[in-house]
C-alpha cells in the first residue's frame, strides 16, 4: 500500500493561504509521482479569525496538530490587529508547544535569480542557518517597572539554557556531517559583550565538537562581522548556528542576498516531534488576492516538508530542480508583480516540471 501522511495546512494571514495553495499543488504532483499520499487537514487560524472570534487559536490548537506528520504555514500577521498579538499568539506560541527547537533557514542563490551582491553568483551563496526557536529572548521573560512615567524600566531576558544549546548544536553538527560541503560549522554570537550567554554557547559548541565531531572544523563569528561576511565573502560559510534574535535578524539578510522574501523558505523542526515549514517574508497584506506574490518561497518550504519531516528526499529533490529551472528559464524576477507570470503560473510551472519528471 502508498505511504500516506497527514499534512496540516495553516493558510494564516493575507497572501499566507495564496502562496500555500500554490505549494500544495506542487506537494501533490510530487506525491502522485512518487508513490506516495497527502492527506491534508484545514485551519483557518490567523487574524480574520480573531477578529471574528476574539479567539488566537483554540484551547487544543498544539494537541490538534500533534495528530499530523508535518503543517506548512502561509504566514501570520493581519493589518487590523496589534502587532505582538497573533505572532505571539500564533507562531511564537506553535514553534514552543510543538518544541520545534530548530529553525532551519537555508540561504541559496538559485540560477537565474538576481542577488543584490555584485560579483556573486550561485557558485558563492549556498550555505544553512540554523536558529535556536524556543529560547533567548523570545521566551518573553522580563517586565516594566514603573510603567508610562518618566522612569519608566524595561527589562528583556536572554534565557538559554545548556539543554537548549546543546540540543541545537546537536542538530547543527549533524547537518553539517550530512551536507559534505565545507564541513565548517559557524557558531554567531556576541562573545565580548553578552558574555553570559555567549560563554555559555562557545563551552556547549567546543565541547561536543571536540567529543563528537573531531573531524568538523569549528568557527566563530560575532553576529555584527557575520553581516559583513554576508555581504563581502558569503562563500565562507557552510553552516551557522546562533541563538534565536541572531538567527531571526541573520536570516533576514540572508533571505535578501539570496534573492528576497519570495524565495526565502524556512522549517520549524522538532526532529522528534512535528515540524512547521514557512516561507519566512510574512503576510505581505497589500498584494492580498492579486496573484502577484511569488509562491517559490512556499513551493520551496514545501520541498523542506517532504526531506525533513516526510523523509521523501527524492520527491524533495525533484521540486528543488524544477524551482530551480523555473527561476533559470521561466521566471523574470522574483519581486511580487514583476515575475512575468502570476502567482498561480508559478505554481503551476513548477508542478508541470515535477509531473514531466524533471
Ligand atoms: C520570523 C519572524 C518572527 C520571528 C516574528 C513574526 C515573530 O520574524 O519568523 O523570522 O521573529 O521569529
Ligand atoms: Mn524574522
Amino acid at each position: 500500500m502508498a505511504k500516506s501522511y497527514n499534512v496540516a495546512q495553516l493558510g494564516g494571514d493575507g497572501t499566507g493561504p495564496e502562496v500555500v495553495r500554490e505549494s500544495r499543488k506542487v506537494l501533490e504532483v510530487a506525491a502522485k509521482r512518487f508513490g506516495f499520499k497527502l492527506n491534508w487537514e484545514e485551519y483557518d487560524w490567523g487574524g480574520d479569525r480573531y477578529l471574528r472570534t476574539g479567539e488566537v487559536l483554540p484551547p487544543k490548537a498544539a494537541d490538534t496538530l500533534r495528530q499530523h506528520d508535518a503543517i506548512l504555514l502561509g504566514a501570520i500577521g493581519h493589518p487590523d490587529v496589534k502587532p505582538g498579538i497573533l505572532e505571539k499568539g500564533i507562531l511564537l506560541k506553535l514553534r514552543f508547544e510543538l518544541q520545534q527547537y530548530i529553525n532551519l533557514r537555508p540561504v541559496k542563490l538559485y540560477p537565474g535569480v538576481e542577488t543584490p551582491l555584485k560579483d556573486k553568483g550561485p557558485e558563492h551563496i549556498d550555505f544553512v542557518v540554523v536558529r535556536e526557536n524556543n529560547e533567548g529572548i523570545y521566551t518573553g521573560a522580563g517586565g516594566t517597572m514603573k510603567y508610562g512615567t518618566p522612569e519608566e524600566i524595561a527589562t528583556q531576558l536572554s534565557v538559554q539554557s545548556r539543554a537548549g544549546c546543546d540540543r541545537c548544536l546537536k542538530f547543527a553538527f549533524e547537518l553539517t556531517q550530512q551536507r559534505k560541503k565545507k564541513n565548517t560549522l559557524t557558531l554567531v554570537g556576541k562573545t565580548n559583550v553578552l558574555t553570559y550567554e555567549f560563554d555559555l554557547w562557545e563551552r556547549a559548541f567546543h565541547e561536543m565538537g571536540a567529543a563528537k565531531y573531531p573531524n568538523i572544523k569549528r568557527e566563530y563569528n560575532h553576529v555584527d562581522a557575520c553581516c559583513m561576511w554576508f555581504v563581502k565573502n558569503p562563500e565562507w560559510f557552510d553552516v551557522i548556528v546562533t541563538n534565536n534574535l541572531f538567527g531571526d535578524i541573520i536570516t533576514d539578510l540572508g533571505a535578501m542576498i539570496q534573492g528576497g522574501m519570495g524565495i526565502a523558505s524556512g522549517g520549524n523542526l522538532n526532529p522528534e516531534g512535528v515540524s512547521m515549514y514557512e516561507p519566512i517574508g510574512g503576510s505581505a497584506p497589500k498584494y492580498t488576492g492579486q496573484d502577484v506574490i511569488n509562491p517559490v518561497a512556499a513551493i520551496g518550504a514545501g520541498a523542506m516538508l517532504l526531506e525533513y519531516s516526510l523523509k521523501e528526499t527524492d520527491a524533495a529533490a525533484a521540486i528543488e530542480r524544477a524551482i530551480m529551472k523555473t527561476t533559470a528559464e521561466k521566471m523574470k524576477s522574483q519581486s511580487a508583480g514583476k515575475m512575468g507570470m502570476g502567482t498561480r503560473q508559478v505554481g503551476d510551472t513548477v508542478a508541470q516540471l515535477v509531473a514531466d519528471g524533471i
